[in-house]
């Protein structure tokens, strides 16, 4: 097989040398006789392949020691619901920034459990879509927490600077854009992420939670939902989803022994900046995504016409280039370039886009 790079938004392409350990794991993990995906979640050899995932993180990170790491089912939408059962209290308010497709989808989950203020902070300036500056967003006072997604996986819009809330806590759905560059992990109350992007397979989620944020589930919560009972029980109330843990851990193990988050960090964003800087040098390509917010994870992108779509696809299938169609929400194309996309993996998207302009101009 030729070599094939995969751009989809989720679940993505997982490092290389990860797959590779996986498949020589696979059934006999560490001499046990048994695949990894075949033992007792409460036997010791398993609770040290789940510490040390936690642990990596944990370095990879900083994350700070007054923080609970949960591992958890369902995914980012089931974050969507376990966030207001655990933190909205009845009576209460939360604040949802929305600047994207999931930032809204999230909101209308919460919508479902209790009080909602919807703060829209995208707008269109000047033919670009922007995104308003963060002394704009007219919080409430009284607001148990401040939701938002720093990047929104099908717009291609990206927040980089953490919005100051004050004490109010603020809540991060980090699925597509978590471990890509540095963050400061004590402004948060809570960061999850679904894991299939940076993280492993899908179905997992990864919730980083401040301690003090605990206990104030909602009665009606289910206990796999409840992040205090998640963190008593070192996230194995039932069995968690454990093959993806372990999988999730090789991904840690990887980004540790390729320098961690800050080298990926310069990666991800030479990688961004040569299909950025391609797109704007083309009139054939268009990106109107506000340079300040442009997703260093999810270049959406589109062509001079809409019928040129299923040419381009197809062609750039051919060549290895899969998972190029954009969200159906906003048509065109859509390059998700994370952390285990290899930058020869955006030359080589370049190199095709080049040559399709000039077949096709
Ligand atoms: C930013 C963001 N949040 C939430 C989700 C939903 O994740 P899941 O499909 O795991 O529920 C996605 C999915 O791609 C996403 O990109």
């Amino acid at each position: 097989m030729s070599t094939v790079y995969n751009f989809c938004a989720g679940p993505a392409m997982l490092p290389k040398p990860v797959m590779e350990k996986a498949q020589q794991e696979f059934i006999n993990w560490q001499s046990h006789g048994c695949s990894v995906m075949e033992m007792s979640h409460r036997s010791p050899s398993y609770i040290a392949v789940a510490d040390k995932a936690e642990q990596d993180l944990r370095d990879l990170m900083n994350i700070p020691d007054n923080y609970k790491v949960l591992f958890c089912h369902g995914g980012g939408r089931g974050q969507f619901a376990a966030i207001p059962l655990n933190l909205l209290p009845k009576g209460g308010k939360a604040d949802y920034i929305i600047d994207g497709s999931w930032s809204e989808a999230a909101a209308k989950e919460a919508q479902n459990i209790g009080d909602v203020n919807i703060i829209n902070i995208s707008e269109v300036v000047d033919g670009k879509t922007t995104v308003k500056p963060f002394s704009e967003w007219p919080l409430s006072s009284d607001a148990s927490y401040v939701h938002y997604c720093p990047n929104e996986t099908v717009n291609g819009i990206e927040i980089f600077d953490i919005p100051d809330t004050g004490d109010v806590p603020l809540i991060a759905d980090m699925s597509s854009t978590i471990l890509s560059h540095e963050i400061d992990v004590s402004k948060f109350g809570v960061i999850y992420a679904g894991a299939q992007k940076n993280i492993g397979p899908s179905g997992l989620a990864i919730v980083i939670i401040r301690d003090d944020l605990l206990g104030n589930a909602r009665k009606t919560t289910p206990n796999i939902m409840n992040y205090q009972v998640l963190a008593d029980n070192d996230s194995m109330h039932n069995t968690p989803p454990t093959y993806a843990w372990y999988l999730a851990g090789l991904v840690f193990q990887w980004l540790k022994d390729s320098g961690g988050v800050s080298e990926i960090e310069k990666i991800n964003t030479e990688k961004a900046q040569l299909l950025y800087d391609f797109i704007d040098s083309s009139s054939f390509y268009k990106n109107t995504i506000d340079k300040h917010y442009r997703s260093r994870m999810n270049v959406p992108f589109w062509l001079e016409n809409e019928e040129l779509n299923a040419k381009f696809l197809a062609e750039s299938q051919a060549l290895g280039l899969l998972a190029l169609k954009g969200h159906r929400i906003v048509g065109g194309m859509r390059a998700s370039i994370y952390n285990a996309m290899p930058i020869e993996g955006v030359k080589a998207l370049i190199q095709f886009m080049t040559s399709f302009e000039l077949e096709n101009k």
